[in-house]
């Protein structure tokens, strides 16, 4: 072993390593300068491998969005932690430096700190208490705040040097005294930093230190300048920032480089193209990243005496909130070091000087006006914490209205939900596991609410709602189905057999509305009547019928919808497994029932309409065999009470019966052997199947026709209908 590690260092030495490749990370290589920082998102966090990375790379993180102000109190006394509590985690476990960011900006600020035009001394008392809240809860993590954001004015001709947000507006430059202030009470060991871009800009760079010096005089706690650092391949110059921190240190003890990136294409202002797909760059682009990052710390080097930290702007290209296309970063989209990254950590000379004046006018850093923050479009991976259980190969959800990405269910059948209500105060979804009540949502950076099932939903189609703030509201991502008593939000775990009920390339029947009048209840009632792809083409041809009920809560919509009836017969009769029939489907008048007195419901009103009403109108309508052999009647659920209860009364009207989680027939309950051709029995294998197994023996036993079927993994939802009409389908009007 000596031997190995004796060789291997002469080979290295051998191959003129410096120092700094020694070095294991960039913070090692930095160790006698400053800190090396990144901004971080929850995934960055959570991910086994970039949490990795952050550990061997960096020794100070920054919450790129995750402790501003809007995100942590969206609304007035009301905090939101949880993001911002597991990257103070991280980096209290990992003993990793963790750098506040930021306490007073005009942008991502919740609109209720100015929006209802309080007086100075309200604004204050928010300011204070929002302050004072998130200073002291990571007291014990956090060693230096941006108190202060963007608070000077870009404009070269402004007479004004400071910005005019709304808080300007009401208070003048006193606000950010008192944010200091507010800050240093809540805790004097942190250092507080003001923080701004466009600091190597001339202009900018005076108005700061104006500010600075004259604030300091006054006896405003401010330790130090935060230099964002959002630059380009060009800008600025060696020169420039060298001014621009000699400048700074003259009234300060400490910089900080706090959001530095380097942007390689004129994608400069606000209008940033936003991409998350690696991009093919140029060697020449290479090139020019690695020199101008090479520049910019050869000048950080040599004012290391006041330069503490230097933070780059997120952890590879892939999180850039500038897009992977700028390929800003010393990590690509892959987080593979570039060349810019050996550039920096063996501290190269840039191989390619820059012309004294650059051939390009520096440009201003961002746009002015209402895109310069503008804001990019979600990205999940700042919102989802990685789960080495949980695959990342979520789509949207096929039952999701047109264009719409959320909710996502990935290939264990774990559901993500976003919805955005900016004002919410707590969002859950009925949709969950455990008995737990459903899924509760968190807010996250982008101020919408995210959450994830705890674990894998069954395969098939679930109902859903949300809860806001105590009122029940549909998610506006999914497509509603009519089912406990309203249009309900609905979602598809897509299930191994989904072929079955898959919209394919065959021939399609054809699923008619119908009106009809009910004399019994002076009513035009409502049906939806399937045809198989044949009926009509022959007009002497003439088809079996099934009445098929829905559930409680639902109606004559379910089972062409959410059951998708018509698509499984379609299937069916292609594959030739079943005989071409019709299917009617009516309200079941089922809803007006509450819920707990079902058990003495009679159906007696629907008997006289499905029995005395409908069936003569689709008799007379229709190419139909009007007879008992070629009629069937079931139902899901509560239309399997119906069903059971109406083929028992009118023995005369049907031939076969059918039962999908409705109960079952005892042999007592059929009087003659020649009453019924068949009896199907069904459920989910999370129901009671013992109880459709029995039945279905003792019916056998009774000399019956009848056949149990139990769906595997489901419950009492629809996935266990549909393959129970799948199953019963081809035994019927034989
Ligand atoms: C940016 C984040 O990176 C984005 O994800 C977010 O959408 C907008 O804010 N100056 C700052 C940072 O002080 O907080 C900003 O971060 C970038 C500009």
């Amino acid at each position: 072993m000596k031997q190995i590690s004796k060789l291997s260092l002469t080979a290295l030495l051998a191959f003129g390593c410096t120092a700094a490749t020694w070095a294991q990370g960039l913070k090692d290589a930095y160790k006698d300068y400053f800190l090396i920082g990144v901004a971080v998102n929850q995934r960055n966090v959570s991910n086994a491998q970039q949490q990795a990375l952050i550990k061997s790379e960096f020794n100070s993180i920054t919450a790129e969005n995750d402790m501003k102000p809007e995100p942590t109190e969206p609304r007035e006394g009301q905090f939101n932690w949880y993001n911002a509590d597991r990257i103070a985690d991280f980096a209290r476990q990992n003993g990793i430096k963790l750098r506040g960011h930021c306490l007073m900006w005009h942008s991502q600020i919740g609109s209720w700190m100015l929006g209802d035009n309080p007086t100075k001394e309200v604004f204050y008392q928010r300011m204070k208490n929002h302050i004072q809240a998130i200073v002291s809860r990571y007291k014990d993590v956090i060693y230096c705040w941006d108190v202060v954001n963007e608070a000077i004015s870009d404009d070269p001709n402004a007479t004004d040097p400071y910005r005019q947000s709304p808080m300007y507006k009401l208070c003048g430059d006193e606000f950010i005294a008192k944010a200091f202030e507010y800050a240093r009470e809540a805790d004097p060991n942190a250092l507080l930093f003001y923080n701004d871009y466009s600091t190597v800009d001339p202009h900018k760079r005076e108005r700061i230190y104006n500010m600075v010096k004259k604030m300091k005089a006054a006896g405003v706690p401010i330790d130090g300048i935060g230099m964002q650092g959002h630059y380009n391949i060009y800008f600025p110059t060696e020169a420039g920032l060298d001014s621009a921190i000699t400048r700074f240190k003259e009234v300060v003890n400490h910089i900080h480089i706090t959001e530095l990136d380097i942007r390689t294409n004129d994608e400069m202002g606000g209008q940033l193209r936003f991409s998350r797909e690696g991009v093919n760059v140029t060697d020449s682009v290479k090139q020019h990243l690695a020199d101008q990052y090479a520049r910019v710390f050869r000048v950080f080097r040599k004012h290391k005496d006041v330069i503490d930290c230097v933070t780059f702007w997120n952890l590879g290209d892939r999180d850039s909130w500038l897009g992977a296309a700028n390929y800003p970063l010393p990590f690509d989209t892959e987080y593979k070091p570039k060349m810019a990254y050996e550039y920096i950590k063996d501290m190269k000379a840039p191989a390619w000087q820059l012309p004294p004046r650059p051939a390009r006018k520096p440009r201003p850093q961002r746009a002015q006006g209402p895109q310069a923050h503008q804001r990019p479009p979600f990205n999940p991976d700042m919102a989802f914490p990685e789960d080495p259980n949980v695959k990342e190969d979520f789509q949207p959800s096929a039952m999701n209205q047109p264009g719409q990405q959320y909710p996502q269910v990935n290939s264990q059948g774990i559901v993500r939900f976003r919805v955005e209500i900016p004002e919410a105060q707590s969002v859950t979804v009925s949709l969950g596991l455990g008995g737990q009540g459903g899924t509760q949502l968190h807010r996250t950076y982008d101020n919408s609410w995210v959450g994830q099932t705890a674990g894998p939903m069954d395969e098939g189609f679930h109902y859903y709602h949300l809860t806001v703030d105590g009122g029940t509201l549909n998610d506006p991502g999914a497509n509603n189905y009519f089912g406990s008593c309203r249009w309900e939000s609905g979602i598809e775990i897509p299930a191994k057999d989904q072929d079955f009920y898959a919209m394919k390339n065959v021939p399609h029947g054809n699923v008619q509305q119908v009106l009809f009048w009910s004399e019994s209840t002076q009513q035009v009632r409502r049906a939806f009547v399937y045809t198989p792809p044949t009926y009509g083409k022959n007009k002497k041809e003439r088809f079996p019928v099934l009445y098929l009920q829905h559930g409680w809560g639902e109606d004559e919509t379910a089972w062409s919808n959410q059951g998708r009836a018509n698509l499984i017969m379609d299937n069916l009769i292609a594959e030739g497994k079943t005989k071409p029939f019709i299917i009617v489907m009516t309200y079941g008048m089922t809803n007006d029932v509450k819920f707990g007195t079902i058990g003495q419901f009679t159906a007696r009103e629907f008997e006289t309409v499905l029995v005395d009403e409908l069936v003569p109108y689709v008799d007379q309508h229709f190419q139909t065999i009007a007879k008992k052999e070629s009629r069937a009647m079931a139902g899901l659920s509560m239309g399997g009470v119906e069903t059971k209860l109406i083929t028992l009364r009118r023995p005369e009207v049907f031939g076969y019966y059918g039962l999908l989680s409705g109960g079952q027939y005892a042999p007592e309950d059929i009087k003659s052997k020649d009453q019924v051709r068949l009896i199907f029995q069904s459920c989910g294998s999370k129901e009671r199947p013992d109880g459709i197994r029995q039945s279905t023996e003792a019916l056998k036993a009774a000399g019956h026709n009848a056949v149990g079927y139990v769906s595997e993994g489901t419950a009492h939802e629809f996935l266990t209908w549909r393959r129970s009409l799948k199953e019963m389908a081809p035994l019927l009007f034989k």
